[in-house]
């Protein structure tokens, strides 16, 4: 077994927000298309498919080394919100949240001196950097924009 046993419950605690975060960006997709943004749908949409991308990832290195997997339920995605800037903000902290516990993950992983956990890890740690800045820059523009203007948030994402 190349996992140590507390890496193997940690990481499949994050398979679980893996998809929940796939989950909530589906009805964030949702949101946008409901008042017609379709650009912002599909972008969510596309969040989504990779949030499933990144459980599948932490999924299969558990197969690989020989843990245990257990999935773990998916609570219900956040739902109702009172305005786009509430959506995207929404989004941004999640993102941080989940920052977080990928540093949480690497902490172990070096604490551990799991060269291979650190090196699989490494890569989640580059991919919150985008997901951190891309978030907060969407929040930016609609802040600028309005709630009034939201085809300002889809001329950004045509340009992004
Ligand atoms: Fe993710
Ligand atoms: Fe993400």
């Amino acid at each position: 077994m190349m996992i140590s046993k507390e890496l193997n419950e940690m990481i499949n605690a994050q398979i679980g927000h893996e998809f929940e975060a796939a989950s909530q960006y589906l009805q964030l997709a949702a949101f946008f298309d409901a008042r017609a943004l379709k650009g912002m749908a599909k972008m969510f949409m596309k969040q989504a498919e990779e949030e499933r991308g990144h459980g599948l990832k932490f999924v299969k290195y558990v197969m690989e080394t020989g843990g245990e997997l257990k999935v773990p339920a998916v609570p219900a995605g956040k739902t109702g919100f009172a305005s786009a800037e509430e959506a995207i903000q929404y989004a941004l902290d999640w993102e941080w949240e989940v920052t977080r516990r990928v540093n949480a993950l690497m902490d172990l992983a070096i604490k551990q001196n799991d060269h291979l956990a650190r090196e699989f890890l490494g890569w989640f740690v580059s991919e919150q950097l985008e997901e951190v800045s891309h978030t907060d820059a969407l929040l930016r523009v609609v802040k600028q924009a309005g709630e009034k203007n939201l085809l300002m948030l889809e001329a950004y994402l045509a340009h992004d």
